[in-house]
């Protein structure tokens, strides 16, 4: 049999659960929590299946906009969750890093990820990202004045040291659940040459078999990268 090609970075754009929980004639909410609960076991299977890193997008910047209950209720949720995984991602050897503007999130959110973070920092086996408050632009913005601080000169190399991924390197592949194709401000400068897959599955049903699909499909993928 053929071994087939592994990406070693995989980010993903969770979209979709306030139409999944629509269809069932639910609020917003609801699909909230069922994607919340779908990301355990797509974590679990991705580095089960030899990913090494993970890039989750959960809160854009641009997402603030949405109605303050539906906000406050992600950030409930965000919560909730890294009160409850972090241990499991410190046993696994994982180690966990949120990407995005940490400042403008709630105090005791902030303590919540710090401690995961602080927890894991060690662990060197997979990393998880997990998309906060982030922009893809913003973290651009954020890279160079980093380098215009410490006197360093802005070049391609030295903005992407600065990234808040820079430690799992570029994505290979980026997959997007809920039928749009588009990037929504999702790792713009590292997606240069990563390879897209969209799905029109929405997030609380995108299950191990669904990640298998776009993992089959990014390994018959001819990457270039500007080559012949
Ligand atoms: C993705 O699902 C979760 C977040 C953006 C926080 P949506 O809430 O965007 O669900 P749809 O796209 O409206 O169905
Ligand atoms: C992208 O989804 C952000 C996350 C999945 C966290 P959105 O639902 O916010 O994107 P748009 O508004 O459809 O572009
Ligand atoms: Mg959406």
């Amino acid at each position: 049999m053929e071994e087939i090609k592994i990406p070693a970075h995989v980010g993903i754009i969770m979209d979709g659960n306030g139409r999944w929980a629509q269809a069932r004639g639910k609020k917003r909410s609801y699909g909230h929590h069922a994607g919340s609960a779908n990301v355990d076991r797509i974590v679990t299977h991705a580095f089960s299946r030899g990913v090494k890193a993970l890039t989750l997008y959960a809160f854009s910047s641009e997402n603030w906009a949405r109605p303050k209950e539906e906000v406050d209720e992600l950030m409930k949720l965000l919560k909730t969750y890294f009160k409850k995984f972090i241990k499991k991602v410190v046993k696994n050897d994982v180690r966990l890093i949120v990407v995005g503007g940490k400042e403008q999130l709630s105090e005791d959110l902030i303590k919540v990820i710090e401690d995961g973070e602080n927890s894991s920092r060690e662990n060197s086996g997979h990393i998880l990202n997990i998309a906060i408050n982030y922009g893809g632009r913003q973290e651009i913005v954020h890279a160079v004045n980093e380098l215009i601080k410490s006197g360093e000169e802005v070049t391609v190399e030295n903005i992407s040291r600065k990234l808040y991924t820079a430690e799992s390197g570029e994505p290979d592949l980026i997959i997007r659940t809920g039928g749009e194709y588009r990037l929504s401000n999702f790792l713009l400068y590292q997606g240069a040459y990563s390879e897209l897959y969209f799905t029109d599955v929405l997030w609380p049903d995108f299950d191990e078999q669904e990640l298998d699909k776009a993992i089959t499909a990014f390994g018959s993928r001819k990457r270039r990268f500007g080559k012949v």
